[in-house]
């Protein structure tokens, strides 16, 4: 006749509850979980020895060696409670404050969390499209020289575009040499150069970021303001894609029931160039006050890269073409949140601001 495995199994109990009752912390106790009722407690190794007794014996066995294991399995937990609860006392007692009879009784007011403001997250939410639709995200100084702001885009000296652009210019060095960029679009000549110096075209990237212009604040323009700008430099683009960039933008971010459109337009850095304008968010292209009854509302400007803006930069426009397009981050969520005054972006008027958190 074989000895049964679980001959010595009280002493086995005994010799576990003795080790739960010798941890006399927490961390020993712990140390000890997979020796007492874990994997590599003699009770595992008990049980997996049942399978070479005979089968009728097995089941009385087994039922042994598990009210066994609920023993130990109770003590263990017990233990650890106890444990615990000891150094959660010791834990308020190092906090405690000895005022003698004072209580110390704080009443704790709710704090207001912030939120990002409603240009930020507008920012946000385009780079997330335009992500969505192949490109990366690019940053650019926002105080230029000359030279990127204007000459590189196809702007020189005397031409009459920069009318266009109201300049604040910085007071260093040369009188004006340096400007707070006036828009976006000199990122694309920093994007271009570099690209062109790691040999790593194509591009397709947006460049969202703060822009200034000599502008008298009213409800549709702020002196300090923000675009984000595109562009694409690959093989074989054309006016096409740009068209397609463009509707499937304005279908991503403002719902598939506003469309875009182009209109002929100049700027000097593309050609041939054009405005793109979507249909009016307030009244849905049915004619209003604020598109003057149109049913449309420009959004930004756009266009094929112009050769000598390619030139500017040592890409050779026999293999390169692109586009590139730019338009008003605060006029979108203007739009977008029907904010009736521009101004109002930047009042820090918290009654307007927690609207959209
Ligand atoms: N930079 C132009 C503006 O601010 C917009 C634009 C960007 C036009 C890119 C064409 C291409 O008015």
């Amino acid at each position: 006749m074989t000895t049964s495995p679980l001959a010595e199994l009280s002493a086995h109990v005994a010799a576990l509850l003795a080790r739960i009752d010798a941890a006399t912390t927490l961390h020993d106790l712990l140390a000890e979980e997979p020796f007492i009722i874990g994997k590599r407690s003699i009770l595992s190794t008990l049980q997996k020895s049942l399978g070479a007794l005979a089968p009728e014996d097995r089941k009385a066995a087994g039922a042994l060696l598990q009210e066994a294991r609920r023993g130990v399995d109770e003590a263990f937990m017990t233990r650890r409670e106890g444990l615990e609860r000891e150094n959660r006392a010791a834990a308020l007692e190092a906090d405690r404050l000895d005022l003698g009879d004072v209580v110390v009784s704080q009443v704790s007011v709710p704090v207001a969390v912030g939120h990002p403001g409603i240009v930020s997250a507008t920012q946000r939410e385009l780079e997330d499209v335009f992500v969505a639709m192949g490109f990366t995200v690019s940053d650019g100084p926002e105080v230029e020289s000359d030279w990127y702001n204007f000459e590189a885009l196809n702007i020189p000296p005397a031409h009459p575009a920069r009318g266009m652009w109201d300049t604040f210019y910085v007071d260093l060095g040369e009188p004006e040499t340096v400007v707070l960029r006036t828009h976006t679009s000199p990122t694309q000549i920093h994007l271009m150069e570099q690209a062109v110096a790691a040999a790593s075209l194509p591009i397709h990237s947006v460049m969202p970021g703060r822009c200034y212009r000599r502008d008298t604040p009213d409800a549709r323009h702020l002196a300090a303001f923000h675009q984000i700008e595109g562009l694409v430099v690959d093989r074989g683009i054309t006016f096409a894609d740009l068209a397609g960039v463009i509707e499937t933008f304005t279908h991503a971010y403002f719902g598939s029931d506003i469309s875009s459109r182009l209109r002929p337009a100049f700027f000097p850095f593309t050609e041939p160039s054009a405005e793109f304008e979507i249909t009016c968010t307030i009244c849905r292209g049915e004619g209003c006050r604020t598109c003057s009854l149109t049913g449309w509302i420009e959004l930004g400007g756009c266009g094929m890269l112009d050769p000598a803006v390619l030139d500017a930069v040592g890409i050779d426009g026999e293999e390169w073409s692109g586009f590139a397009f730019g338009f008003g981050i605060d006029r979108c969520a203007q739009m977008r949140h029907q904010i009736a005054d521009m101004r109002a972006l930047i009042d820090n008027d918290v009654r307007f601001l927690r609207q959209f958190s």
